[in-house]
């Protein structure tokens, strides 16, 4: 058993935190998913828990293990996490920082599709997901003070990012680029953007940690200085 703090900035608050990708199932051996290791969220999450917080962590199967102190609901799919998200609300806050999967395959099979030698190949047919973050966003009942998106982008960050805090309807977007060159996707450091009503701000590339570190930081001040 691990001690954490029940006192804190954060202390009495519930936060919901998404993280890890999502599988959206082919067949009982086959998925389509998006790339994330689930470090981000799980950093995030230990380090509101840190501040204090009640943490429900919703993961799709991540690389990393969850923080100790949590509440882990494991999902598989798009349609599992927002359903285990809508069954831990309400929620002071939501931080979603899953890599979900925009589509899921509609026509997936209850077998496994083999190989028939036939120069035939199966054709996936795909139906859109919920997106988990822009309902939260317009819930009338029940939506936390204080919802946090992200936007993992290859180009035209800033403006892709800022479009996307207005579409969802959500209060921060921390946005980053995602290129291959910056290797950002699965390694240890991110350089962020982070979006709020006031205005952007560019954090230097920092170990994921850190980031974790500074956000949490920022969402206990927003929480307890709603009008800042
Ligand atoms: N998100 C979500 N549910 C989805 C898709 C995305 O909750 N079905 C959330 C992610 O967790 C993230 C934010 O929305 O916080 C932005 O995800 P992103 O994939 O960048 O945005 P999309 O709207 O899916 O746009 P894109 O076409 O760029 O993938
Ligand atoms: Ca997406």
């Amino acid at each position: 058993v691990v001690a954490l703090p029940s006192r804190g900035p954060l202390s009495g608050r519930h936060i919901i935190v998404t993280s890890g990708p999502t599988h959206e199932p082919i067949d009982p051996v086959r998925y389509i998913a998006n790339r994330s290791s689930g470090q981000q969220g799980t950093a995030i999450a230990a380090e509101l828990r840190k501040l204090g917080a009640r943490v429900s962590f919703v993961t799709g199967p991540a690389e990393v293990p969850p923080p100790e102190g949590v509440e882990v609901i494991a999902v598989t799919t798009a349609r599992e996490m927002r359903d285990a998200v809508e069954a831990a609300l309400p929620a002071d806050a939501a931080v979603m920082a899953a890599a979900v999967a925009d589509w899921r395959v509609s026509n997936a099979s209850a077998q496994k599709i083999k190989k028939d030698g036939s120069g035939q190949f199966p054709v996936l047919e795909f139906a859109e997901n919920p997106d988990i973050l822009a309902w939260i966003s317009k819930l009338a009942k029940d939506r936390p003070h204080l919802v946090v998106g992200f936007a993992a982008e290859t180009d035209d960050v800033l403006h892709h990012a800022q479009q996307k805090r207005q579409r969802k309807g959500c209060d921060w977007i921390v946005a980053n680029d995602v290129s291959p060159s910056t290797g950002i996707m699965g390694g240890h450091e991110n350089a962020v953007i982070l979006i709020t009503a006031e205005g952007t701000e560019s954090w230097p590339r920092l170990e994921k940690t850190e980031v974790a570190r500074r956000l949490a930081e920022r969402i206990a001040n927003k929480m307890n200085n709603p009008a800042q």
